[in-house]
């Protein structure tokens, strides 16, 4: 019986087409996947389609005039033909904004609610008081907590792929206005993942010792468990998305982070309408999510709590998260548009899909970021493709035609036996190359599974360039004709295994050997063999051709052109920046006091004592203070600067006759000084052996 498989590429939003960024992190490595496991005779169901809801999108209609309608039939359109251009081979291609999933989604959102899964929770939310609105996801942004980027978005920082709340954010700015956000209060629907926490850690150390889960992707999500799981809030008061199915829930969406990865169940439902249920409720499917790291705690904590709360369907085996790709040494960027568009490719170098397939493999960021550049692409082009690949084949079917009439010619045993001697290297390889290849495969490592056929073709050149036929034919024609057979037979192999990689090369090599399904079926097996007699077509057309450094020129110089204008702009923003920073270090000597004004302070020496974070706030710590007569609690600003164990002990000046406030529900009695130039700051503590509780003055 064949495995089933569920293989989903992540869904991408339907604000603006794939970039090959997209198409090296989650769509390439799933089809490369997904072709393989059609060629082992496995049972695939490969789903992917546009995700259309979200503030991504109602932001970017926005940006281009259009409503959110006008804006993902745009986008939905250019994302299936791209993907499809490239021979993405997903059996469906669907989108969130089909009535199937809305159905589906809400009737998800039900049964979770109907079991009292979510905590219904009236909050204050940060609220655009110009645009009248709140502010969740995108339409928030701030510095992130975790790692200091300063352009994180209310539900998730794409720098270190932290997931956040919106009021985790350093000083929060409204996208919509530029304004700071106001509180106010309103209500949602909460997942509270922490009730899963114990579920998730272990189903995630099982996983990981069955199936072997990427380092990063396994590291990623122990260090969200060990920081603690919180409320999620699945539901927002946008008017774009799928409607929550609650009679007191009028003008509510939920979440599109809930909504999308049900968009894998509602594509398999419109593909399968009766039979979706053998893979997505049936435990023996294996579920693979081809996504890129920054949707790794959406895929692996938040999703399978979601599944398994539900119950009754497949968790999955496994997530095989890849990280970015840069372009030329620099980030890509939509919004400055600093990328390589697919279909702009696709355009400008019509027939050569598998040269960026190729290049793509070959750099695909399995475990690292990496880098594209159009002169690699050329390079791997011009001395992989053409010399190796494309050489070989071209070799080959040249001299049969040439010399044996397109058919394989009939060899005396003697001759043959001294050729398979020769030989001996390249048969080993052939032998061997479909076990390697489904190894390489099912670690998720296709770059080194293409290297592997790669190699092989190296292996098989250098035999046909030692062997000389070409030479031979007047020599010694039968030695040429066996060395032409075993050739012509690696080929056939390569029209087989090169399939889930270069697909349309590949199938050109199959239509020029005459393979039939049973051929493949043979080559599988290892059990084929060229016979004698066997024709192959005469072809003048070439598997690759060269490119030449004029083709790739104008692209290399637009690139170059836009990092340009995006470093001057750095410099402009970096020059503003220090202007302002001498303005603030510069800023006048505040107005003058009298001295009675200064004596209303009431400075004391004192000791920090305990020290601990405030939670759900990642400025502040909670401070504990002695003042010799009396402990104090303070709460402190300084959590970006200092960790609480680091502080415990350390001396300080309080202003102690400060009124106390709450921050956070705590009170705070009094202020600490502190030193600061804006990047760094200090304590301000007494020299020497002085008392807690003495006077400054
Ligand atoms: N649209 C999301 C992104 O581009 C990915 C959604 S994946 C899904 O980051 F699981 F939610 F579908
Ligand atoms: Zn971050």
């Amino acid at each position: 019986m064949p495995q089933k498989y569920l293989v989903t590429s992540a869904l991408p939003y339907a604000n603006g087409p794939f970039h090959i960024g997209h198409i090296a992190g989650a769509y390439l490595s799933a089809d490369i996947y997904v072709r393989w496991l059609r060629l082992c005779n496995e049972d695939v169901v490969f789903v992917c389609g546009s995700d259309e809801h979200g503030a991504a999108i109602t932001i970017q209609a926005k940006r281009e005039g259009k409503t959110p309608r006008e804006l993902i039939d745009l986008y939905h359109e250019q994302l299936k033909q791209g993907a499809a251009r490239l021979g993405i081979s997903f059996d469906i291609y669907h989108r969130t904004s089909d009535p199937i999933h809305h159905q589906t989604s809400q009737d998800f959102f039900k049964v979770l609610y109907d079991k009292g899964v979510f905590i219904e929770k009236v909050s204050e939310q940060l609220y655009d008081e110009t645009a009248q609105m709140f502010l969740a996801d995108r339409y928030v942004k701030g510095t992130c907590p975790k790692c200091g980027h300063d352009a994180a978005y209310g539900d998730q920082c794409e720098k270190c792929g932290s997931s956040l709340d919106p009021l985790d954010l350093i000083n929060p700015v409204s996208t919509l206005s530029g304004s700071t956000p106001i509180l106010r209060q309103t209500k949602h629907w909460y997942l509270p993942l922490g009730n899963y926490t114990e579920w998730v850690s272990q189903w995630i150390d099982e996983q990981q010792n069955t199936e072997t889960w990427k380092k990063q992707v396994y590291k990623q999500c122990q260090s969200w468990i060990e920081q603690g799981l919180r409320d999620r809030a699945i539901t927002r008061d946008i008017d774009w998305g799928v409607p929550v199915p609650l009679p007191d829930a009028e003008g509510k969406v939920l979440y599109v982070w809930m909504d999308a990865p049900i968009g894998y169940i509602s594509a398999t439902k419109a593909l399968l309408p009766d039979t979706w249920q053998d893979y997505w409720q049936n435990p023996d499917t294996k579920l693979v999510h081809f996504i890129g790291k920054d949707n790794i705690v959406f895929h692996c904590l938040i999703f399978p709590i979601m599944l398994h709360a539900h119950g009754n369907f497949v968790l999955p085996t496994n997530v095989p998260a890849n990280q970015f790709l840069n372009l030329e040494g620099e980030k890509l960027s939509t919004s400055r548009n600093y990328a390589v568009w697919l279909l702009d490719y696709l355009n400008n170098f019509p027939g050569m899909e598998d040269v960026l397939r190729y290049t793509l493999t070959a750099i695909m960021p399995e475990t690292k970021d990496s880098d594209f550049s159009w002169k690699d692409l050329q390079t791997r082009n011009n001395s992989e493709l053409v010399a190796i690949l494309g050489n070989l084949v071209n070799r080959v079917i040249v001299l049969l035609n040439k010399n044996f009439e397109g058919k394989i010619p009939d060899v005396l045993p003697d001759p043959r036996a001294i050729i398979e001697d020769a030989a001996f290297e390249l048969r080993q390889y052939q032998k061997a190359l479909h076990q390697n290849l489904n190894g390489y495969i099912h670690r998720y490592e296709f770059r080194n599974a293409l290297q592997e056929i790669l190699n092989v073709a190296r292996v098989a050149n250098k035999f046909l360039t030692d062997t000389e036929p070409w030479k031979l034919i007047k020599t010694n024609p039968d030695q040429a004709g066996a060395v032409l057979t075993i050739c012509a037979e690696i080929i056939a192999y390569f029209a087989v295994y090169l399939e889930p990689f270069l697909p349309f090369s590949a199938n050109k090599l199959r239509h020029w050997l005459l393979l039939s399904d049973e051929d493949i079926e043979a080559i599988k097996n290892n059990t084929f063999t060229m016979e004698t007699g066997r024709r192959i077509l005469n072809t003048n057309e070439y598997l690759f051709r060269k490119i030449e450094d004029a083709e790739i020129a104008p692209y290399i110089a637009q690139l170059e052109a836009k990092r340009q204008t995006m470093l001057d702009a750095q410099k402009t923003v970096a020059e503003a920046t220090t202007e302002t920073q001498t303005v603030a270090t510069h800023t006048p000597v505040k107005e003058a006091i009298t001295y009675d004004d200064f004596a209303k302070l009431d400075i004391r020496t004192a000791t920090i004592i305990a020290a601990e974070r405030v939670p759900k706030a990642d400025k502040l710590l909670k401070l504990t203070i002695d003042l010799g007569f009396e402990q104090r609690t303070v709460v402190s600003g300084i959590a970006e600067h200092y960790t609480p164990e680091s502080i415990v002990g350390q001396r300080v000046l309080l202003l102690a006759n400060l009124a106390p406030r709450k921050l956070r529900g705590i009170e705070s009695n009094g202020m600490i000084l502190m030193a600061g130039d804006g990047k760094t700051l200090q304590f301000v503590s007494p020299e020497g052996e002085i008392e807690n509780g003495n006077v400054v003055s």
